[in-house]
């Protein structure tokens, strides 16, 4: 390999796009390459992709565009697309005057130092096998320095919810083996971290193939293990949300009070359709198990606005859900089309237009619920793991509260990164709380 080759990699989509960009980092390092933060003087260019969403898909192309001007300098460069549109549009991207070089889905990043060789030679490259053992569990993500971690426990999705891409662009679902996670969390807890998140597109569905641990399991086994660190994940699907999983995670405190549970609507003709396997009554209760034994835990969900078929009546029982539910936040999308799954099959029958006005139904109607919400934290104590300075304002300190909210406040001159610091709230808006230390 020629000496010295630099690498600036670009994140779309999902955390577990974050989480994957750190593991082919690591996979390049070990290749010989150096990783630099911006594209400017980079010999390779990457863009790990998302294709959830149609949106999603045109970003990328949009910064195709923009990147054009660096395959005209004089030095070759390459670029490749990584990830799940990679996986989906496969010889699509390559094709034409694309200035796309290699193109590799999310089970093949052991391929990309070869194929950016090839690249160099003048061959375009493509892999996208899917697998289903891959699970990189013997590579440890190249991580940047910080407090907070990802760390992937599974990989794929088998429950094909019928308007969603991830199966096809990510393969079956397969876990890691519960001690490589373990590993992974000691040695992320001796170098300084503080918070861990495990991820997955449906953690609950965990099962270690050595030990078959359920996603219970490990997270017992990590609150135990590493009792000073602060144990996040995501995401949850109501259908696998089980009694012994909630009551785990009330058993132990340093496992975050937060869930992500999307519930994509609230009408169960629609649920059916998007085939997600519960009701409305099945999801909200849980929810209500979840605040038996955890009256505090804070709860997001995603939404989908305008399925094929929705009607005013299911779009009404959707505000209806959100109004019952009270959700501290949410996710809010319109449907987009996606080739190859069961919906595609679907007419998309409600106009560009009425999508876009439920959609800002239901945003509007989440934004008064949280700010109500935060209203109701003003004068509380909570325990801020502080991150550091503010984005918009370097005198002020940003940190999250155990239920992942965002806290910003004026730190102390001896306030660590790191630190748990005890934040009194005192102002909010529907996103951010603001707060002061307390003693
Ligand atoms: N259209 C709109 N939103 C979608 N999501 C997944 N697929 C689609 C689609 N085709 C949303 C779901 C999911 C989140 C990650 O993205 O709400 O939970
Ligand atoms: Fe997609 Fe459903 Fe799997 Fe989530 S659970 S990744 S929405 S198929």
């Amino acid at each position: 390999m020629e000496k010295n080759l630099s690498v600036y990699i670009e994140t779309y989509g999902c955390q577990m796009n974050l989480s994957d960009t750190e593991i082919v980092s690591r996979i390049l390092k070990n290749a010989g390459y150096e990783l630099v933060e911006r594209p400017n003087s980079a010999n390779v260019i990457l863009l790990n992709t998302c294709s959830v969403r149609e949106n999603a898909e045109r970003k990328i192309r949009e910064r195709l565009s923009v990147l054009k001007k660096y395959k005209n300098n004089s030095k070759p460069v390459v670029v490749g697309i990584l990830g799940c549109m990679a996986e989906r549009q496969r010889n699509k991207i390559l094709e034409n005057n694309s200035i796309v070089d290699l193109a590799v889905g999310p089970d093949e990043y052991r391929k990309v130092p070869q194929l950016i060789q090839n690249a160099l030679l003048g061959e375009k490259g493509i892999a996208v096998r899917l697998s289903r053992v891959e699970t990189y569990d013997d590579i440890e993500p190249l991580r940047k320095e910080g407090i907070s971690a990802w760390i992937s426990i599974m990989r794929g999705c088998d429950k094909f919810c019928s308007y969603c891409v991830v199966p096809f662009t990510r393969g079956r679902e397969r876990s890691r083996k519960l001690f490589s996670i373990i590993a992974e969390v000691e040695k992320l807890q001796n170098e300084g971290f503080k918070e861990i998140t495990l991820l997955g597109q449906n953690v609950n569905s965990y099962k270690c193939p050595e030990t078959n641990s359920d996603f219970a399991d490990l997270l017992k086994e990590c609150a135990i293990r590493f009792p000073t660190i602060r144990i996040r994940f995501i995401t949850s699907h109501p259908q696998d949300m089980s009694d012994k999983l909630i009551e785990t995670i009330a058993n132990y405190d340093n496992i975050c009070k937060y869930i992500h549970l999307p519930i994509q609507s609230g009408s169960n003709r629609i649920l059916e359709l998007m085939n997600r396997n519960y009701t409305y009554e099945h999801y909200l209760g849980r929810i209500r198990k979840i605040r038996e034994l955890m009256p505090n835990c804070a709860l997001s969900t995603d939404i989908i606005a305008g399925f094929p078929t929705e009607t005013l009546e299911d779009h009404r029982l959707t505000l209806r859900a959100l109004e019952e539910i009270r959700f501290d936040g949410a996710y809010m999308f319109r449907y987009s089309p996606r080739e190859h799954t069961k919906a595609y099959k679907l007419t998309d029958d409600v106009p560009e237009k009425e999508k876009i006005r439920r959609l800002n139904e239901i945003i509007d109607l989440q934004n008064k619920i949280s700010k109500e919400i935060n209203l109701t934290e003003h004068g509380k104590i909570h325990l801020v793991l502080a991150e550091g300075p503010s984005k918009k304002d370097k005198t002020y300190w940003q940190g999250r509260t155990d239920t992942n909210k965002v806290v910003i406040f004026k730190p102390l001159k001896s306030t660590q990164v790191g630190e748990v610091v005890k934040v009194k709230i005192t102002n909010s808006t529907s996103a951010t709380l603001f707060g002061e230390l307390v003693q």
